[in-house]
């Protein structure tokens, strides 16, 4: 098994953002109807519990994890269940997930984990060429607003978001929220895939 830090806090059960409900700010965007039930990609998608609610909601969603042991759990959540979720471990600022396209991708908490703005800019890169045109990105990501925390994730400010997704995607939303596990801030970052200049590429039936 690969030593990793997140491999590491798997191992060790250490996992404060696991909180074994999904996200509500992901229920309150899927419920709004904002996007209908498609492909979907949770990129470090930790144990399984978003991406394994998008299943049940009637998406078709690829989890991928760079935690090896993450993924493991992810499936052991998942058990024999006939939803169309399926896990994999891969990094995916070094390769792209088998699959694509889809027409959402969701990350809660790992775009914010790279410091260089490089690798934020490879992310959002990589997230472009996974989507459909005009496909959704929605981001949950630490924020640099409010109290000033010493342990945890990085927090990435404003400009740091904007300035890694902005020239790969179209960002539609940028809203600072309340942090879901802890008393400060977050952003909730909504993109979209521009239309290729070399042809569309069309949303999955
Ligand atoms: C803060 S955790 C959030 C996990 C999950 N999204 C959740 O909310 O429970 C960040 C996750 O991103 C994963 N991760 C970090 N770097 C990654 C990479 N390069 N490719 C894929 N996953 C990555 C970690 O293994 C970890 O599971």
């Amino acid at each position: 098994m690969p030593k990793t830090p997140w491999n590491d806090d798997y191992a060790a059960g250490d996992l404060p953002w696991d909180t074994g409900q999904p996200d509500p700010r992901l229920v309150e965007f899927i419920e709004s109807g904002a996007i209908v039930p498609g492909r979907a990609l949770d990129v470090g998608c930790g144990t399984g519990t978003d991406a394994i609610w998008l299943a049940e909601r009637g998406f078709d969603v690829l989890g991928i994890d760079l935690s090896p042991l993450a993924v493991d759990q992810a499936r052991s959540k998942l058990g024999a269940s006939k939803l169309r979720c399926r896990f994999a471990a891969l990094d995916f600022l070094a390769a792209a997930p088998a699959e694509p396209p889809f027409d959402f991708v969701f990350d809660r908490g790992c775009f914010h984990g790279f410091d260089e703005a490089e690798e934020r800019s490879r992310f959002a890169r990589r997230v472009a060429a996974a989507l459909t045109t005009g496909g959704l990105w929605l981001s949950l990501i630490r924020s640099t607003e409010g109290p000033a925390r010493d342990k945890g994730s990085p927090c990435r400010s404003a400009l740091d978001v904007i300035s890694a997704i902005e020239p790969e995607l179209e960002i539609l939303e940028l809203r600072s929220i309340p942090s879901q596990i802890e008393s400060a801030r977050a952003w909730f970052c909504l993109s979209r895939r521009r239309p290729d200049p070399e042809g569309p590429v069309t949303r999955s039936p």
